[in-house]
C-alpha cells in the first residue's frame, strides 16, 4: 500500500468515526518549549491543558514531525528518521481508553478490501504501562488479544510526555512482529528490532512538572479531562505494508535513496557501510526539503542549525560515496519534492525557493570545506606527528570559529582518520566565547549598551579593582553613571541606573557564579539597591540597580556593601560544585568534563560530559563521597600562579574567566584543584551538607546534576522526613517497612477492585434471563433493545449482550442492543447471532446507527460491536433507531 494511501485511509477511518480532519501544522513549533514539532499532539497541547477550548471534541491529523535526538541512529536501524509523519487521533474528553484501543485495533486489522490495513492479528503484540490494568483488560477482554501478547513496561517506554512540563499519561503501544529473521522470540520486551512499534496510544490525563525527560518527573495533578493522543508512524507502517526491510526503502524515501545511489555510481545493497550513508542521504534530503518548505533557513543555532547539520551530512555523504565534490543536492531535492508533493501539494509551488536555499547552502559549504579542510589536514598531521590520537580542542574551536565547521563535522572527519577530538577543551572555548557574547547581549537587552559606551567608561575609569575575594564592604568612588543607555552626571530616586566604581566588593556574574546584590550608600544623601552586577567588558564591573532614595552623582564616595548572607550561600554552592566535579571524575574518569554550571544561593547546577546516565547507585556514591570529603573540614586555598604552573599542578581548567598570564587556582587539599575566578568558603565544613537532587540530560552527551547545599539541603531532607513520618502514621507502619506496606496495600486494593468488578459483572449477568424474555420481533429478527441494569460499564455490557444473544439461540435471526451510561457517557453494545449475520444484519452497522443518535461513533466486528456518544438523553431514541433499522432490513 502506498504511503499516501495509508494516510488517506487513516484520516477517512477516523472521519467516519466522527473525528474532524485537521491539516498538519507547520514544522516550526508555536510552542516556546520546542524548536520543531516532534509529535502529532503539539498543535493540540493547549486543548489538553484546558488553556483553550477545542473547536471539536475529537480530531485526526497527519502531522509533519522532526526529531533529531537519534540522528546518529538514522540509516543504521530500520526505523529512525529525522523527518517523519505521525498519524493521530485525538479526543479532548470525548472518549478515553475503552474506545481508543478498539478503534486502533479495528483500523489495523480490518481487511484491506474493507478500508483497513489488513494486518494479521497473529503478528501483533501490545504493551501497557506497569499498573495500567484497565488498558490490559480492554486489550484482553474487549479486543481479544491473548494475555501472553500483552506486555507491561515501565515509565521509559510506556509513559508519554513531551519531555518537558506539560500534559502526560500512561500509554499503550502496538507492535508488529517482523518475523524470526529479525530477532529473538519474546515480544517487544525481548527485541525492539524484530517487534517494531507502529502505534502509540497515549492516555493523556495528567500534568507533569520539571524533571527527567522520559521518567522521574513529578505528576502535578489531573488534566481537566481525560484525553486521547495517538501517534502511528506513517513511514514505519509503510515499511510493514510494503514488505520492505526498513523505512528508507519505502516508496517515497526510497526514490531519493535509489537516485542517490545512481548519482554516486554505487549499488544499494552491495556494501553495508555505503548503504548506511545512502539511507542517511535519503532521510536527510527529505527532512531538509520539508524544513525549508516550512520556512527554516540554514543558520548556526536552533532550527537553522538542525537544517544546516542535516544538509551538511547529506553533502558529505554524497562526497564520500561518489569520491567527487560534485554538487548533487539540486537533483536529489527535485526527486524528494516530486515524491512528497502528492501529500504536500504546496511543495511544488515552493520548489524554486527550496532549491534556492539548498543550492546556496551547498555552495557555501563547499567553500567552507575547501578552506577548512586544509587547516584540518594540517592539524591532523601535526597530531599524528607528535604521536597523538587526540585532535586538540583549540584546533576544533578555530575550525568552528574561522571556517564555520560545526563540531559534529570535525568529529566525523577526525573519526574517519582514526582520531578523537578533545571535546571538553572545545566546549570550554565555546563557552568562553558564548559568555562574552551573552554579556554583550545582556547589556543590549537592558537597553543600555552599546558596547562602545562601556569601552569609553573603561577607558575613562580604568579597570575596576575587585576586592570581593577578601572584603564584603568598601569605600569607593563613583567613576561613571549610566541612565537609560547614556552617560549621566547623576541619577535620582526611582531611576534604573548602572554604576561604575573604582573598586568594589561585588562579584560580577561569571564562571557560573551569580552576581552579588547589596547597596551603595552616599552618607546622608542617597541609597542605591544593587540588583545585578555584570562585566560587559573584561575588567569593567557594572552595578545595576535602582536609586532607592536621594541622588547619586559621579565622584561621590559610596559605602558599598554586599548582601553577605546571599554571598555565603552562593559560595557554599560554588565550593560544593568543585567537590561534585571531582567526585564525578572519580566515578566516571577524566572524560567527565565540566560543560557549564550555575551557583546560586543554596542551590547549584552542574553540567558535565558523559555518554550515559550515571544511574541511581553511582549518583548516591558521588553524593556520599562529597559529604565525606567535606566533613573532613578541608581548608580551601586560593593562589595565583602562571597558567603553566597551574596546569602542571593538575589543575582543571574551567571556562568563564579569561585567563591572563596569572591564573587563580582553588585547591581543596589535592582532592580538588581547579582554575577558578569565583569566591569560595574558607573550609569545606561550612557546606554542612550537600544533597543531590538527581540527574538529567540536557542534550547529546551532556548530563546535568542539581544539588542543594547547607541549610537549603537540610530543609529539603527535613521536609521529606516529615512526609515519610506522615505516611508512616497514616499507614500505621514503621518507616523501614513502608515500601512493603505500600506494596501490600496497593495489591490488596487491586484485589478488592477486581472482586468488586467480578461481583458487579455477576450481578449484571443475572439479569440476562429476564432481558432475553423481553425479545420482540422486528421485521426479520427477534430484537432485544433496552437499557442494561444499573451499574453496568462497557465491559459488563459486552458480556451481558453476548449472554443474552446466547439465550436467544440460533433458530432465527436475533439482535441484542443494550445501552448503559457509566460516568455520564452513553455506551451501546450490539450483538447479533449467526442467523442474523446471514440475513445481512451486521453489528457494526447497527452500532453506527445507535452511536449517531447518541452523538458519537463506534465500530467492531460483524458479530459484536460497541460505540458511544455524548448525549445520555438520547438512549431511547438510539434503541428505537436500532429496532427500526432491523425492521427495515
Ligand atoms: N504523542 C505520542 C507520541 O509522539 C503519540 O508518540
Amino acid at each position: 500500500m502506498e504511503t499516501a494511501e495509508i494516510a488517506r485511509r487513516f484520516l477517512s477511518f477516523f472521519e467516519k468515526n466522527g473525528h474532524t480532519v485537521v491539516p498538519s501544522a507547520s514544522l516550526i513549533a508555536e510552542d516556546p518549549t520546542l524548536l520543531l514539532v516532534p509529535a502529532g499532539m503539539v498543535p493540540f497541547k493547549p486543548y489538553f491543558l484546558g488553556q483553550r477550548t477545542p473547536p471539536f471534541e475529537t480530531a485526526t491529523s497527519v502531522q509533519k514531525c522532526i526529531r533529531t535526538k537519534d540522528i546518529e541512529e538514522v540509516g543504521k536501524t530500520s526505523r529512525h528518521a529525522t523527518f517523519f509523519q505521525m498519524l493521530g487521533n485525538f479526543s479532548f474528553g470525548a472518549y478515553f481508553k475503552e474506545q481508543a484501543i478498539p478503534l486502533a485495533w479495528e483500523l489495523v486489522t480490518t481487511p484491506v478490501a474493507d478500508g483497513g490495513f489488513g494486518i494479521d492479528p497473529e503478528r501483533l503484540w501490545v504493551t501497557v504501562y506497569l499498573d495500567d490494568d484497565e488498558a490490559a483488560a480492554i486489550w484482553r477482554d474487549k479486543v481479544g488479544v491473548r494475555p501472553e501478547r500483552i506486555q507491561r513496561m515501565g515509565m521509559e517506554e510506556n509513559y508519554w510526555s513531551m519531555g518537558v512540563p506539560g500534559p502526560c499519561g500512561p500509554c499503550s503501544e502496538i507492535f508488529y512482529d517482523r518475523g524470526p529473521e529479525y530477532g529473538v522470540e519474546g515480544g517487544p520486551e525481548a527485541d525492539e528490532n524484530r517487534y517494531i512499534e507502529i502505534w502509540n496510544l497515549v492516555f493523556m490525563q495528567y500534568e507533569r512538572g520539571e524533571g527527567g525527560d522520559k521518567s522521574g518527573f513529578p505528576i502535578l495533578g489531573d488534566l481537566p479531562k481525560k484525553n486521547i493522543d495517538t501517534g502511528l508512524g506513517l513511514e514505519r507502517l509503510a515499511a510493514v505494508l510494503q514488505g520492505v526491510d526498513n523505512i528508507y526503502e519505502t516508496d517515497i524515501i526510497g526514490r531519493v535513496l535509489h537516485r542517490a545511489a545512481e548519482l554516486a555510481g554505487v549499488r544499494y545493497g552491495d556494501d553495508h557501510g555505503q548503504d548506511v550513508l545512502l539511507r542517511v542521504v535519503a532521510d536527510h534530503v527529505r527532512s531538509a526539503v520539508m524544513l525549508v518548505g516550512d520556512g527554516v533557513k540554514p543558520g548556526n543555532e536552533k532550527a537553522g542549525y538542525v537544517l544546516r547539520r542535516i544538509l551538511r551530512r547529506s553533502i558529505r555523504n554524497m562526497r564520500l560515496l561518489s569520491g567527487t565534490d560534485t554538487a548533487y543536492m539540486h537533483d536529489l531535492t527535485a526527486v524528494s519534492i516530486d515524491a512528497m508533493k502528492d501529500i504536500y501539494p504546496d511543495l511544488a509551488d515552493k520548489a524554486d525557493v527550496i532549491h534556492g536555499v539548498i543550492d546556496t547552502e551547498e555552495a557555501g559549504f563547499a567553500d567552507t570545506l575547501r578552506s577548512g579542510t586544509t587547516l584540518f589536514t594540517r592539524a591532523a598531521e601535526r597530531t599524528r606527528h607528535a604521536g597523538g590520537t587526540v585532535f586538540s580542542g583549540s584546533d576544533a574551536f578555530q575550525l568552528h570559529d574561522t571556517y564555520g565547521f560545526p563540531i559534529d563535522l570535525t568529529l566525523e572527519m577526525a573519526a574517519e582518520q582514526g582520531l578523537t577530538v578533545d571535546e571538553t577543551a572545545f566546549r570550554e572555548l565555546m563557552q568562553r566565547q558564548k559568555d562574552t557574547a551573552k554579556a554583550d547581549a545582556k547589556a543590549k537587552k537592558l537597553g543600555n549598551a552599546d558596547v562602545s559606551l562601556y569601552a569609553q567608561l573603561l577607558e575613562g575609569a580604568g579597570a575596576t579593582d575587585f576586592l570581593g575575594y577578601t572584603d564584603v564592604l568598601s569605600e569607593s568612588a563613583v567613576r561613571g553613571i549610566v541612565v537609560g543607555g547614556v552617560s549621566s552626571p547623576a541619577a535620582r530616586e526611582g531611576e534604573k541606573v548602572e554604576i561604575v566604581l573604582d573598586r568594589t566588593p561585588f562579584y560580577a556574574e561569571s564562571g557560573g557564579q551569580l552576581a552579588d546584590t547589596g547597596t551603595l550608600t552616599v552618607e546622608g544623601r542617597a541609597v542605591v539597591d544593587v540588583e545585578d552586577v555584570q562585566k560587559p567588558l573584561p575588567g569593567l564591573f557594572v552595578h545595576r540597580g535602582t536609586v532607592r532614595a536621594g541622588e547619586i552623582a559621579v565622584d561621590d564616595t559610596v559605602h558599598a556593601a554586599i548582601d553577605t548572607g546571599r554571598r555565603h550561600a552562593i559560595e557554599r554552592s560554588h565550593s560544593a560544585t568543585h567537590l561534585i566535579h571531582s567526585a564525578l571524575r572519580n566515578a566516571l574518569g577524566p572524560s567527565a568534563g565540566q560543560a557549564g554550571s550555575e551557583n546560586s544561593p543554596g542551590r547549584l547546577r552542574f553540567d558535565f560530559t558523559a555518554d550515559n546516565a550515571l544511574g541511581e547507585s553511582r549518583l548516591s556514591e558521588v553524593e556520599e563521597e562529597v559529604n565525606t570529603v567535606l566533613s573532613g573540614d578541608i581548608a580551601v586555598r586560593t593562589e595565583e600562579k602562571t597558567l603553566d604552573e597551574a596546569l602542571k599542578m593538575g589543575a582543571l581548567a574551567m571556562f568563564g574567566e579569561k585567563y591572563g598570564d596569572r591564573v587563580r587556582v582553588v585547591e581543596m587539599s589535592d582532592y580538588s584543584v581547579e582554575l577558578c575566578g569565583g569566591t569560595h568558603v574558607p573550609s569545606t565544613a561550612r557546606l554542612g551538607i550537600v544533597k543531590l537532587l538527581g540527574e538529567s540530560s540536557t542534550g547529546s552527551g551532556v548530563r546535568r546534576v542539581e544539588a542543594l547545599v547547607g541549610v537549603d539541603a537540610f530543609r529539603r531532607l527535613s521536609k521529606e522526613s516529615a512526609l515519610v513520618g506522615r505516611i508512616s502514621e497514616q499507614l500505621k507502619s514503621p518507616r523501614e517497612e513502608l515500601p512493603e506496606r505500600i506494596d501490600s496495600v496497593v495489591s490488596r486494593l487491586r484485589a478488592a477492585e477486581k472482586e468488586i468488578e467480578r461481583l458487579r459483572a455477576a450481578q449484571v449477568l443475572q439479569a440476562a434471563g429476564s432481558i432475553a424474555e423481553r425479545a420482540r420481533r422486528h421485521g426479520p429478527a427477534l430484537v432485544v433493545a433496552e437499557q442494561a441494569p444499573e451499574g453496568a460499564g462497557g465491559d459488563e455490557l459486552r458480556a451481558l449482550a453476548a449472554d443474552v444473544r446466547g439465550r436467544l439461540g440460533e433458530a432465527e435471526p436475533a439482535v441484542v442492543a443494550l445501552t448503559a451510561v457509566p460516568k455520564d457517557r452513553p455506551v451501546v453494545v450490539i450483538a447479533v447471532n449467526k442467523a442474523a449475520q446471514k440475513a445481512g444484519i451486521k453489528a457494526g452497522d447497527l452500532v453506527g446507527v445507535a452511536a449517531r443518535a447518541l452523538g458519537g461513533g463506534g465500530g467492531g466486528k460483524p458479530d459484536i460491536a460497541q460505540g458511544g456518544g455524548t448525549d445520555a438523553s438520547k438512549v431511547d431514541e438510539a434503541l428505537r433507531a436500532v429496532e427500526a433499522r432491523v425492521a427495515g432490513a
